[in-house]
């Protein structure tokens, strides 16, 4: 990045590892250097990876910095661009791609998301600040536009493009399978995440029931029905006593938050099916499951057990084409995502608030 200090801004942080250190830090505001380009932050949405290091669970400072600014779900606007970037004009609305590569293969291979080193910077959440701040600059490389008729919620292109990647990474690995053709489909949770996953696998025509612990109705289950998918508390049902009332679930995408129910999902899955998790638990839970039962059910059943993390700049733009179709789809309801609008840097306090039914929440820079 360019070396050229000319102001500082201030960026929303925290000291990694330490609980309660969400506090205002000033960074430098820098001008774009050769292939790069200037953001300027419009909207920051918060996740439960945000909350983690909020609370200290997670999260790396850059290098000799105490402090990490944070956030990762970006819409912005381009402010300038440096010398030889042909690709961007200011004014133009984008987004950019989380983690930046290490050197190992996948990475050198143009596939940061698939790291193997996993000595990876990503954006406001290692070793790189974020985007909770008033502007950034960016390698061109890794930014993503976004048409102007996604001004209002441009922000979920990043949630969306994780479910794009555990979509697109099952199907690849469902090509080992000659017949495949998947029919039912299971989310579990009912997050960002569960409802974009939701989305996707119903505008792909997939039968899809979704399924996270509050039994309806609540927002969360109306943007589900809204999407013509069933919603089912599993409080009230248990995940197993659902499945055997359903056709064999071809593809299951877990996205709960909780390691709980990765092992009934592998129980539950259909034969030849595959199973993606996402749920990036911290903690150190220990359960006992019925491993004979699990694993005899995953060797005769010839299921894929798939761990998903990051997404790729391919996932931004399927992100971006499906987001743009949902809306043609079924208008309004990916904005019912977000469910809080904060209003400007200074309201960063309020990020640590859950209200009731809060779905996203996303702090508007501008
Ligand atoms: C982000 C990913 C990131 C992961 C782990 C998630 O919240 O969406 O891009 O790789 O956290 O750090």
């Amino acid at each position: 990045m360019s070396p050229t200090a000319t102001a500082v801004q201030p960026g929303v942080a925290v000291h990694p590892g330490q609980p309660n250190s969400l506090h205002v830090t000033e960074i430098p505001r820098q001008a774009p250097g050769p292939g790069e380009v200037r953001i300027r932050i419009r909207h920051v949405g918060v996740c439960g990876t945000d909350r983690e290091i909020i609370h200290g669970g997670f999260g790396a400072a850059p290098e000799d910095e105490a402090s990490l600014v944070i956030g990762h779900e970006m819409l912005g606007e381009i402010d300038a661009v440096g010398a030889g970037v042909v690709a961007f004009t200011p004014g133009q609305l984008v987004t950019a791609t989380v983690r930046r590569p290490d050197g190992c293969p996948a990475c050198a291979a143009g596939q940061p998301d698939m790291c193997q080193w996993l000595r990876y910077a990503e954006r406001g959440i290692v070793g790189m600040h974020g985007f909770m701040t008033e502007a950034v600059v960016e390698d061109a490389r890794w930014v993503v536009p976004v048409p102007p008729e996604l001004s209002d919620i441009g922000v979920l292109i990043e949630p969306i493009s994780v479910v794009e990647k555990a979509v697109r990474q099952a199907m690849l690995v469902q090509k080992r399978i000659a017949a495949w053709q998947p029919k039912t489909a299971m989310v579990l949770g009912a997050g960002p995440i569960g409802l974009a996953g939701t989305l996707l696998l119903r505008s792909r025509g997939m039968d899809v029931v979704t399924a996270a612990r509050r039994p309806g109705p609540h927002l969360a289950s109306e943007i589900v029905e809204a999407a013509g998918a069933r919603y089912v508390g599993t409080d009230e049902t248990a995940l197993q006593a659902l499945a055997a009332e359903l056709p064999p679930l071809d593809l299951i995408v877990e996205a709960t938050g909780s390691s709980e129910p990765v092992f009934a999902a592998m129980e539950i899955l259909g034969n030849n099916g595959v199973l993606v998790l996402l749920s990036g638990t911290g903690g150190n839970r220990e359960l006992t499951v019925p491993a004979d039962a699990i694993n005899r059910s995953l060797i005769r059943g010839n299921k894929v057990v798939l761990g998903c993390v990051n997404s790729a700049k391919e996932d931004f733009e399927l992100g971006v084409t499906d987001l743009t179709r949902w809306e043609q789809m079924w208008p309004g309801l990916a904005g019912r995502f977000i469910t809080r609008r904060l209003s400007g840097l200074g309201a960063y306090e309020q990020i640590l608030e859950t209200p009731a039914g809060d779905i996203k929440t996303v702090v508007e820079v501008r």
